[in-house]
């Protein structure tokens, strides 16, 4: 069963409604280990030596998050600075990821056609995640079909259980 490690990126955890129900399933199933990053550093310094361990032990990463502004939550982008070290994740000898697959579980306040041409976005998300999908191929990693959980606002309690249930069944399945 491969082990799958869930990068959980939510700066306001009480007032989450779609990731911690996300977080709170996935985190029973027995192949998956959970690192909520706000809680482990709630002054925003990243340990990467113990990072870098946590990762060496997983065959997937998932990084789960709320869009915020088109990208991550800040403590995630500076996860990814202070992780991804040169020489270790990629450049000379820097292939310590390398074979494992990336998963990125994301919810967006707009709605499923908003993202897309002529949506009120004005691009897909698949344009937003560009620069996600090049950091795990330039870390070696297999980028992996994102989970994507739209127009949070609009969700109704069985739409919450519904993704639940759709969320554990894709980690399983991977
Ligand atoms: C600071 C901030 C920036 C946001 N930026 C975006 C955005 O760029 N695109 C979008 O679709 N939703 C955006 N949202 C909405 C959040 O993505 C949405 O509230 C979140 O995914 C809901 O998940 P939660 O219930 O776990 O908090 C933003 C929300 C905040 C607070």
């Amino acid at each position: 069963m491969p082990q799958l490690l869930i990068l959980y990126a939510h700066p306001d955890l009480p007032a989450s409604r779609i990731n911690r129900h996300l977080r709170d399933q996935a985190s029973q199933l027995p192949n998956v280990q959970v690192r909520d990053l706000y809680r482990l550093y709630p002054r925003g310094i990243v340990d990467r030596r113990r990072e870098q361990e946590a990762l060496l032990g997983a065959d997937i990463i998932v990084s789960q998050y709320p869009m915020y502004w088109y990208s991550m939550p800040p403590l995630l982008k500076e996860w990814t600075d202070t992780v991804l070290e040169y020489g270790w994740a990629y450049g000379p000898n820097g292939t310590q990821l390398s074979g494992k697959a990336w998963l990125h579980c994301i919810s967006t306040g707009g709605n499923a056609s908003s993202y897309s041409e002529h949506g009120a976005h004005g691009h897909t998300l698949k344009d937003f995640l560009r620069p996600q999908e090049m950091t795990a191929k330039l870390c070696h990693t297999r980028w992996l079909a994102p989970f994507i959980t739209h127009d949070a606002k609009q969700v109704q309690e069985q739409d919450l259980i519904a993704a639940g249930e759709r969320y554990c069944q894709h980690l399983r399945q991977l």
